[in-house]
């Protein structure tokens, strides 16, 4: 276990420490961690670059800080304990014990099928106890692991395959989600048909669908594991080697594979859930994400499992067999730390009352969110009924590239404000700057969120481009880590995070490219030009708006197009990205330059057009106006 703050007092001092000396204070928390030699120099730092390292010369491996570190004390109580989708399934219960051989089994399947340390090992699974497994079994061996979420199209899961150079896949037949299964092993032969490179695919039985196995190419997992020792000695790894690629969407079309390493990760990750969730031994923690996103990777495995929790993972969706799956959940296994999505809140709010007034809750002591912004009507409701009135809530502020929560309160310690992240977490060094990179001192604030100091969490670099990882996120303000957010510190010193301020949106926590879209609009064979925006949105925080130039109209006329461009974006990356409102229009605002003025795109997407600003650059007036007249909403 990491060390814990208990009281306001507590993370004051602690805070304070972590900025007077953060190479002592990080080196105080890393001594609760098992190495096999331990490190020569704490931090390494260069934002110019960048070059982070932490711990460097440390020698370590993550899966013995949670299975050997531990055993001995709590190998028979429960790791991971798993709810199917269908609630009359038999739910399934791992203790340490039981899912250490299980990673050594696979460990060893993996090194029998060539696999060593560096390769990378691409990830396309149901949320079932087995993706955790595969996670832990690569890095087991050192090999870096890139999961993809299950709901990303046959040609983003090429991209993402072909980007990492994976010479193997691992997978399932399908996945059940509600009343539906998810064709996984087609969408994986289909991708595999521009990915020469992948010479070997694992297949998970379980959903029993008919899929065709490709002879010499895959195996099934059952096949795989059979004979295999569950014993399997642990590579030892340098603090900075590779632990995972995880890869997330960002203000260009191309997604960045953002890579993280092993120690700092593993400190970052298990020291922030000790002490955003207050974990005590012998809790049920429930994290809803689902694990192809950074949270699952950090709060549903490394994070709980690093610190001998027991954590909760759960294959379905929050809607089957009713609206009330959550909480029957909650009620069954009586979970005390829960945490979701605002998205998921506001939906589940707008089911009414009846699929929680019967439910027992009284074990929950602290609520989460996070992936956006939560809107205060959702944070009362959650506050009120989920809660009822008893249970802090953690607004946690954080992202892919931070590996680990970054702002957030402290449940029962520091006093929250709805739809306030609060503040940050020791050894956290946010900033706020004006757009031309001056620090805005003081209270009541509002500007570009930044980091001036190094976390161990922090992302390393862009997988394959490093320049990128520079350029991103380290070249707008010099000297600091940009994340792409908007902030304001109110009068309190407390954050709120205002949403980006790039060309990314957020739409039901899924963080999307629109660059990502319009690619996907644009290839379609009627379509001249797009440019996609985000809306509010009651249920997913943002909606999609595709403002479409079309050449021609085709037989369907213009329904017909929108149901192919939403087609056209759904086999291109996936159904959470498709457009929710298309308007075709006859062309786009542009500057004289060509530039698309985007900013006048969101007003009249967020229904506000009649101020847009300074339009004296603007090439055609006309074409505003058109666009005006014909401006879509929600119905
Ligand atoms: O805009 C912020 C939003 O989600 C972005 C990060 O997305 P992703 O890398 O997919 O990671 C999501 C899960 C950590 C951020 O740049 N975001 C995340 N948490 C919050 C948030 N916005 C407001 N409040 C939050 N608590």
């Amino acid at each position: 276990m990491t060390a814990k703050i208990h009281s306001l007092g507590g993370y004051i001092h602690e805070y304070q420490k972590s900025i007077a000396n953060p190479e002592a204070f990080w080196a105080e928390v890393a001594e609760d961690f098992y190495w096999h030699k331990r490190c020569d120099k704490v931090l390494e730092w260069d934002f110019e670059g960048p070059s982070i390292k932490w711990f460097s010369g440390g020698k370590l491996n993550i899966t013995e800080n949670i299975f050997e570190r531990n055993l001995y004390t709590i190998g028979n109580q429960p790791a991971l304990i798993w709810e199917p989708n269908n609630p009359d399934e038999q739910s399934r219960t791992l203790t340490y014990s039981e899912l250490y051989l299980e990673v050594n089994r696979f460990a060893n399947s993996l090194k029998n099928l060539g696999v060593l340390k560096g390769d990378r090992v691409a990830i396309y699974m149901p949320m079932i106890p087995e993706l955790t497994i595969a996670m832990l079994a690569c890095a087991r061996i050192g090999a870096i692991h890139s999961v993809v979420f299950a709901g990303f199209s046959a040609a983003s899961l090429a991209d993402r395959i072909i980007d990492a150079e994976a010479k193997i896949v691992l997978t399932a037949d399908g996945g059940f989600r509600g009343e539906k299964i998810t064709p996984l092993k087609n969408i994986v032969d289909e991708a595999l048909q521009s990915c020469p490179g992948v010479e070997t695919v694992i297949v998970y039985e379980r959903t029993k669908s008919n899929i065709k196995m490709v002879e010499g190419r895959d195996i099934w997992w059952h096949k795989a594991i059979e004979g295999q020792s569950d014993e399997c000695v642990a590579e030892e790894m340098d603090a900075e080697d590779n632990l995972f690629i995880l890869y997330t969407s960002g203000s260009t079309g191309k997604p960045k594979g953002i890579v993280h390493t092993t120690a700092g990760y593993m400190v970052y990750s298990a020291y922030t859930f000790h002490n955003v969730f207050q974990y005590n031994a012998g809790d049920i923690y429930f994290c809803t994400a689902d694990i192809g996103w950074i949270t699952g990777h950090s709060y549903i495995v490394y994070g709980p499992l690093l610190n001998g929790a027991q954590t909760l993972m759960f294959e379905g969706i929050p809607t089957w067999p009713d609206a009330g799956r959550f909480w029957d959940i909650v009620d069954k296994y009586k979970v005390n730390q829960f945490y979701t999505a605002p998205t998921a809140i506001r939906s589940l709010l707008a089911m009414g009352m009846e699929h929680i007034t019967n439910k027992d809750l009284s074990s929950l002591k602290v609520l989460g969110t996070v992936g956006e912004p939560i809107n205060e009507e959702a944070w009362h409701w959650y506050h009120d009924h989920i809660g009822r009135n008893r249970c802090p809530i953690v607004d946690t502020w954080w992202q892919t590239e931070t590996g680990g929560v970054m702002i957030s309160p402290l449940p029962g310690i520091i006093p929250t404000k709805p739809s306030f992240a609060t503040l940050p977490l020791p050894g956290i060094q946010p900033v706020i700057v004006n757009e031309v990179g001056k620090e805005l001192t003081g209270n009541s604030v509002k500007g570009n969120l930044c980091m001036k100091f190094p976390w161990p969490g922090m992302a390393r670099t862009i997988w394959g481009d490093h320049d990128r990882f520079r350029q991103t996120y380290f070249s707008t303000f010099r000297n600091m880590y940009f994340t792409g957010d908007g902030a304001q510190r109110d009068e309190d010193g407390y954050y709120r995070i205002l949403g980006r301020v790039d060309d990314v949106i957020n739409v039901s926590g899924h963080r999307l490219g629109t660059a990502e879209i319009e690619n996907a609009i644009n290839a379609h064979p009627l379509v001249n030009e797009s440019a996609v925006v985000g809306y509010p949105h009651s249920i997913k925080g943002q909606g999609i708006y595709a403002f479409v130039v079309c050449g021609e109209l085709s037989t369907g006329g213009e329904e017909g197009i929108r149901k192919s461009i939403k087609m056209a974006v759904t086999s291109m990356i996936g159904p959470f990205a498709r457009p929710d409102l298309i308007q075709l229009v006859p062309g786009l605002p542009k500057t004289r330059s060509g530039k698309i003025m985007r900013r006048i795109l969101r007003k009249v997407a967020e229904g506000d057009a009649t101020n847009l600003g300074d339009i004296t650059t603007l090439l055609d007036e006309d074409v505003v106006v058109k666009i005006i007249d014909g401006a879509l909403v929600e119905v």
